[in-house]
């Protein structure tokens, strides 16, 4: 009994070193939200998804592209055409190639992707650190706990503590792994001007942009969570249906059981 007793401590030591090993390489346990979104009668908040689409287009859009969104997409979060043409045309994305065997730039037009606002992979890094800024279109569902992940991330910012030796040109963000990240604070206090008059506190556009990150990274989660509140019910519905179906089926057997009993 107290060997048993050894090895459950021994096992919990070692388990409680790994996970704090691991907690610090790995970030911090990300801040744990409420959404909008979550469960199975969430909503996207769309009013907050317009806002979060106006924080990335004034801030992130800077350095980081959505290569799987079109501008057009942005007629689901309630934008009339007209509007988008305009945004889109506030981008450019590569044109064909010219007589002389140029290549060419355009104008953006609703049926084309969010661009990356770096030509290329290595003007991303030589502008950032040497870092990449990745493309957020599936950002979401790329990180683990997502929503909560990119929320804490952005508002995560702190001073380094004494023990920390964070390199020349990077900040201490305990939620990003290693703890040092290339990406300098990106929202500031009233950075944004909300069209709808709200206050753009940093864990407000905080909320937002990851609220139109979510939307953007899967368009179709509040319907598929539905689906499955739905696959419930009918399971439900199904199983009593079964019960009383099987009840009456095995009534004369179950009869026809007791009337033998009963003659022994
Ligand atoms: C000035 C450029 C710049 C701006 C503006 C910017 N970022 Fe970044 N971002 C970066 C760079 C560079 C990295 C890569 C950091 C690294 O690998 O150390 C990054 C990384 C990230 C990551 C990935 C972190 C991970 O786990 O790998 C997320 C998420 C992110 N940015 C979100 C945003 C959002 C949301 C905004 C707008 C509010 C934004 N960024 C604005 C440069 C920028």
């Amino acid at each position: 009994m107290k060997l048993v007793k050894n090895i459950a401590i021994a096992l919990t030591a070692v388990a409680g070193l790994a996970s704090a090993s691991f907690g610090s390489a790995a970030g911090k346990h990300p801040m744990q939200m409420e959404w909008s979104f979550d469960g199975a009668f969430g909503q996207f908040d769309m009013q907050s998804a317009q806002r979060g689409w106006q924080v990335y287009k004034q801030v992130c859009s800077a350095c980081h592209s959505l290569k799987y969104f079109r501008f057009r997409n942005l007629t689901d979060l309630g934008y009339e055409e007209d509007m988008i043409k305009a945004w889109a045309a506030e981008y450019e994305v590569e044109g064909e190639v010219d007589d002389a065997g140029d290549e060419t730039m355009r104008a953006a037009r609703p049926e084309d992707a969010f661009p990356n606002p770096f030509p290329n992979e290595n003007a991303a890094r030589a502008s950032n650190g040497g870092a990449l800024p990745p493309d957020l279109s599936l950002i979401i569902k790329a990180r683990h706990d997502g929503a909560n992940y990119v929320y804490s991330l952005l508002n995560g910012y702190e001073d380094a503590p004494a023990d920390s030796h964070v390199p020349a040109g990077k900040h201490y963000n305990p939620y990003f792994k290693g703890g040092a990240i290339s990406m300098a604070p990106p929202l500031a206090e009233g950075i944004v001007d909300y069209e709808d008059g709200m206050a753009a506190t940093p864990e407000q556009m905080a909320k937002d942009v990851v609220t139109f990150l979510t939307y953007v990274a899967e368009p179709k989660l509040v319907v598929r969570h539905h689906m499955g509140l739905e696959v419930l019910m009918f399971l439900g519905i199904l199983t009593i249906i079964l019960y009383f179906s099987m009840k009456k089926i095995w009534k004369p057997v179950k009869a026809g059981r007791n009337v033998y009993e009963d003659k022994k």
